[in-house]
């Protein structure tokens, strides 16, 4: 029996048809994403079965290496982060058909080699001219290549587009991008990737909602007092210093992660689970929402300080970081989602880095009883009900209810209902990348991000740094290791709530 055969997670995999035979070209191949994420995805899929029967990968970068030193660098990097034991047949399997390609995006030679080694590999491999490209590239190199793509198009095989976050750098150079990109290929060629929308928890968020009788009659400001939405990293920026400092927390993760959560959350259910349905629901959500006032707004940057117990530097103290950056690397706000169902209902949201855990939760806090009618003091630890959606870690979903406290008399406390994924599941859950590299090469564009989705959170960023300019904080304004800077706490205390703390 195969992994996945025997695996219950991978139940709906196995019901979906095998992709084409087809080659994956990751330009971007000595880079961070491809190391950590993208090879270890691949080999997941590999050693659950599910890759096209007739497979290859081109890796291409400026970075000099030849097919061996390509291949050498990728299984240390499956053997470091890979989340099954590593399996030198599997590996070899994969390997047989990885090549590399060393290629500045700027010259035309390097753009040929490809084509040819491309050309090579398919009658090797039997890939029949398919094709899949992702961009694991900074967003300012990706026009050029997109050019020199649809220049050396086979007439024969398909073409996909896997793009990286940020699409862009705001909504101008997003829609340029997009125009260009138009010029040549259609919109279904094109995969904008948000891999929050690959993971597991947040199309849990989907099913919880729409396939459950109980929440949908209650989701709504009637029911709901707010939400919150937290994205905390304990990491620093790493060595990602040149690309951060051009980014800032606003369009690292705000512009793209964030604003997909509070999507998930807020839309409305769409008539069917196919891309364009599950799409039209999330872009009218972003269009709702308003431009938060600068009292509604706040921005930090860590200084030195404590994470999990050890020592750690401030984010000027970064290595490529300038002494003076005035880049941010952590934003909460307040946000309204104008339309019928949450008019009034608050969405405080912050993400940030360098923060007290890694953590990624949904929290929908619900209005309280009504008229509880208890003896004073008896329902005094009674918090209100809470649904918290664990996207990350502890992976789960818990409901906060008021209970009795079993003995004489009647003391009601806070209790909570709890899923998790761990105790239900037998298997570690698949990361993003696994399944959206795989719905890549399927064609399914569901949890991918269309163009008009993009400008949307690209108008509300270009808004939120438009704010921005008028002032000019004091920066660092919060330890590492802590959540961020008072003047988040202040957001939410000036509304008489507070951030939940777990
Ligand atoms: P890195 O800086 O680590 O890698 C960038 C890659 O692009 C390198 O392989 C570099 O190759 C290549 N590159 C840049 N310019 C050129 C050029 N002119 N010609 C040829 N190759 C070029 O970035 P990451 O891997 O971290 O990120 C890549 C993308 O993925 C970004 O858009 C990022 O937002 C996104 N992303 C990253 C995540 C992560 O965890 N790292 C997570 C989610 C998204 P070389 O230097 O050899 O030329
Ligand atoms: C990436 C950001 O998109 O998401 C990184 O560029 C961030 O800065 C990462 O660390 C977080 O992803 P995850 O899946 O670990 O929450």
């Amino acid at each position: 029996m195969s992994a996945a055969e025997q695996n219950p997670l991978l139940e709906g995999l196995r019901l979906r048809r095998r992709p084409d035979p087809c080659i994956l070209v990751i330009f971007g191949a000595s880079g961070d994403l491809t190391s950590k994420k993208l090879m270890p995805a691949l080999y997941a899929l590999a050693v659950r079965d599910l890759l096209p029967e007739k497979f290859g990968v081109v890796g291409a970068a400026r970075t000099q290496e030849t097919n061996d030193d390509f291949r050498a660098r990728m299984k240390e990097a499956v053997q470091q982060h890979a989340r099954d034991p590593f399996d030198e047949e599997t590996w070899s399997k994969l390997a047989t058909g990885m090549r590399y390609v060393t290629l500045d995006f700027a010259d035309d030679k390097g753009e040929d080699e490809l084509k040819d080694v491309l050309t090579s590999l398919d009658e090797e491999q039997g890939t029949s001219g398919n094709r899949v490209y992702y961009f694991a590239v900074p967003p300012s190199a990706i026009g050029t290549l997109v050019d020199e793509i649809a220049q050396r198009r086979n007439a024969e095989g398909w073409i996909r587009l896997v793009i990286e976050k940020p699409f862009g750098h705001d909504l101008a150079s997003a829609k340029a991008l997009t125009a260009e990109i138009k010029q040549h290929f259609a919109e279904d060629e094109v995969f904008r990737i948000d891999h929050y929308l690959g993971k597991e928890t947040v199309q849990n968020m989907l099913a919880l909602r729409f396939a459950n009788g109980i929440f949908e009659p209650i989701w709504n400001r009637q029911f709901i007092d707010h939400v919150q939405i937290t994205v905390a990293e304990s990491i620093g920026i790493e060595n990602r210093a040149g690309y951060y400092e051009q980014a800032g927390a606003i369009r690292d993760i705000f512009q793209n992660h964030l604003l997909q959560l509070v999507a998930i959350t807020a839309m409305e259910p769409p008539i069917d689970f196919s891309a364009d349905s599950v799409r039209n629901e999330k872009v009218k959500v972003l269009k709702a929402i308003h431009t938060p006032g600068p009292k509604h707004l706040v921005r930090g940057q860590y200084g030195p300080g404590f994470v999990e117990g050890e020592q750690v530097r401030g984010y000027r103290e970064e290595e490529g970081v300038a002494p003076g950056s005035m880049t941010e690397t952590f934003v909460a706000a307040k946000l309204y989602v104008d339309n019928w169902r949450w008019a009034d209902t608050p969405f405080y949201v912050r993400m940030g880095k360098r923060l007290a855990r890694r953590e990624t939760t949904i929290a929908i806090q619900f209005k309280r009883a009504p008229h509880p009618p208890f003896e004073d003091g008896a329902a005094e630890g009674l918090r209100p009900n809470v649904l918290l959606i664990h996207v990350q870690p502890n992976e789960g979903v818990s409901l906060a209810i008021g209970a009795k406290v079993p003995g004489q008399g009647m003391t009601i406390r806070t209790v909570h209902m709890d899923f998790l994924y761990g105790g239900t599941f037998r298997e570690g859950l698949p990361d993003a990348y696994e399944r959206l590299i795989l719905d890549a090469m399927l064609g399914d564009q569901t949890l991918f991000t269309r163009s008009d989705e993009i400008e949307e959170q690209w108008a509300l960023v270009d808004a939120i740094i438009g704010l921005w300019q008028r002032d000019r904080p004091s920066f660092p304004n919060y330890a590492a290791g802590t959540w961020g800077p008072a003047a988040s706490d202040e957001l939410v205390h000036r509304d008489g709530r507070s951030w939940r703390r777990h």
